[in-house]
């Protein structure tokens, strides 16, 4: 079947977490006929109720039981990081496609793990949403591949937000379990950087912030990746709610809602009021208030993005795309077409339907949590660290020189 044919045979999806994560990707998989929900695993007795009243179908409280039901084709994993691992895996060995929300795994020995297991069992797995899937930046990538503006030298990309004030589980805040901002919001980063230079990391410098002794954690990141063809990325990113770069895109949000010019501060502010922050975070999940806020205006995005070709600087915003060319300005507009992550869904769709490769395939995630973890030994080491290619060019070692 390709993706032409009329008939849609929609992907019956489980679902393993039924947090944050889940809550975002809720509208994207009840609109759209390609994908249905058809199971879901918690050990939560509220969440598997308000399943059930939601989905017609029973929640499991054992993973294992899910992925032994034959009537699921796929599984979409957004657990906390470190269980994607153990998740993922068993997922592959139940013969499941995978959907795993980023990061892929927090150690390249775990992604190693998951890129061994997709060869074994011959099914995919699919790392996302991410913002690579934004339809922006895809547009722009094709626009760099076409090659009409020369080869692409660099990538400027910066965002600040506040996200380390939003309410957190413990974990999320603690490097140990992967925490703080390098493997939650670099891999959104470095997916970008890795579709728009279209080539392979090989090196990569980089330091970490951690700025707010009240609130101790990885907070900020800035560094430098080097593509092997010749493309150099610079990604800065800073959770500390104090500049917010939701203003270079109109006050639209990374979620491509739109956004109060005037809610300077609302997030520091609103944590200072929480008495049980594990409480409060659960109750942005599944089965509790769960609120979802706004409808999506424009396309999602992850902040402000420069990209320097020969010919041109060309900007992908929420909106469109700025092209800054040798012979003039353009804009692209790219108005939003229902969801701004149907893209997850399609790929999803061409790997369980159609039998293609995925494009953020675990190989590529492998890459990915590669190019963080190269990150923190750049900054341990403050020196540049190597990604030396494998002799399949799939994935990476890292080394140092
Ligand atoms: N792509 C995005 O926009 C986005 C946004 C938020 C989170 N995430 C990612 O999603 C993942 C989860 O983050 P979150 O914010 O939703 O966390 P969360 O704490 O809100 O949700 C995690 C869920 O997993 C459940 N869980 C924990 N252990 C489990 C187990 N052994 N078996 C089954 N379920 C288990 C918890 O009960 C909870 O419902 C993280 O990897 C995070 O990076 C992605």
């Amino acid at each position: 079947m390709t993706m032409d044919d009329s008939e849609v045979n929609p992907v019956r999806l489980g679902i393993v977490g039924l947090g944050r994560a889940f809550m975002l990707m809720l509208p994207t998989f009840m609109g759209d006929e390609r994908v249905r929900i058809a199971g879901a695993a918690t050990g939560s007795l509220q969440k598997q109720r308000a399943f059930a009243a939601q989905f017609g179908h029973s929640a499991v409280s054992d993973t294992a039981a899910l992925l032994a039901n034959p009537d699921i084709d796929a599984v979409y994993i957004a657990t906390p990081h470190e269980l994607h691992r153990q998740n993922v895996v068993d997922a592959l060995r139940a013969n499941k496609h995978v959907l795993v929300e980023k990061p892929m795994t927090i150690t390249s020995a775990d992604a190693a793990a998951i890129t061994g297991a997709v060869r074994e069992s011959g099914r995919e797995v699919i790392v996302g949403p991410s913002h690579s899937f934004d339809k922006p930046i895809v547009e722009a990538a094709k626009l760099i591949a076409s090659g009409k503006y020369g080869p692409v030298g660099m990538i400027n990309a910066h965002y600040y937000t506040d996200f380390v004030y939003r309410p957190r589980r413990p974990e999320e805040l603690d490097r140990a379990h992967g925490g703080g901002v390098v493997f939650n919001q670099g891999a959104h980063h470095v997916d970008i950087l890795m579709t728009l230079a279209g080539s392979m990391p090989i090196g990569v410098y980089g330091s970490v912030g951690d700025f707010d002794s009240r609130r101790p954690c990885d907070g900020a990141y800035s560094a430098l990746v080097e593509f092997s063809n010749g493309c150099v990325g610079s990604i800065t990113y800073s959770g500390y709610a104090h500049y917010d770069s939701d203003a270079e895109q109109g006050w639209i949000g990374e979620l491509g809602t739109r956004k109060a010019a005037d809610s300077y501060g609302v997030a520091r502010q609103r944590l200072q009021q929480v008495d049980n922050e594990v409480a409060a975070k659960e109750s942005r999940g599944f089965g509790d208030t769960g609120d979802n806020g706004p409808a999506a205006v424009a396309h999602e995005h992850f902040g402000t993005i420069i990209i320097s070709c020969e010919k041109a600087d060309i900007k992908p915003t929420a909106e469109g795309i700025h092209i800054y060319a040798d012979d003039g300005y353009e804009f692209i507009p790219l108005p939003l077409e229902g969801s701004p992550r149907a893209e997850v869904i399609s790929e999803l769709y061409r790997v369980v339907r159609c039998g293609e490769k995925p494009v953020h395939s675990a190989a590529r995630g492998y890459l990915n949590v590669a190019v963080c973890e190269a990150l923190y030994e750049s900054f341990r080491h403050r020196r540049r660290v190597a990604l030396r290619p494998d002799e399949e060019g799939e994935s990476a070692l890292v080394t140092f020189v």
